[in-house]
């Protein structure tokens, strides 16, 4: 049987349920700015780009190869098949463009060149 008291526990209930998940979309929302608002400018350009596989490959066998290898397999520098599995994007970018890693160097590419990278990086199987 549904009195009226029953039917009010109900609503509560919604209204509960509606509470926590605007709270949860709240907290969403504020952690996707702050992580967007904390990527560094460079990062954040590079991503909104669309890279060219075959320039990106270009600029791997004249950058790249000689440490990685002419297949990314490796050589002095680590193989580099399926590292968009251990590395996300904004960890590749960073790889590539801070030195921090010597004996790779800082390499100093536009954005459009840097997303051209990224996705070859990323077909790398
Ligand atoms: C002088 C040699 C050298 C060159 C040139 C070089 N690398 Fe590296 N790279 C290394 C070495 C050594 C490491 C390992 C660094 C470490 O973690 O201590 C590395 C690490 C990396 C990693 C991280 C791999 C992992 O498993 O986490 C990526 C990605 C990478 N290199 C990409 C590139 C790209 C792209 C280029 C060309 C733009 C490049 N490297 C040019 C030597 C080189």
């Amino acid at each position: 049987m549904t009195g009226p008291s029953s039917n009010n526990q109900s609503k509560n209930g919604l209204i509960g349920a509606l509470v926590v998940l605007v709270a949860a979309v709240c907290i969403a929302i504020l952690l996707w700015v702050l992580g967007h608002s904390q990527r560094d400018p460079y990062i954040n350009a590079t991503l909104d780009l669309e890279g060219s596989l075959e320039q990106g490959g270009r600029l791997f066998r004249i950058n790249c190869a000689g440490c990685h290898g002419i297949t990314a397999q490796g050589n002095l520098g680590p193989n580099l098949l399926d590292v968009s599995e251990r590395r996300n994007d904004a960890q590749l970018i960073r790889q590539v463009v801070s030195g921090n890693t010597p004996p790779m160097p800082r390499f100093q590419l536009e954005p459009q060149e840097m997303a051209d990278l990224l996705a070859y990086l990323n077909s790398l199987k």
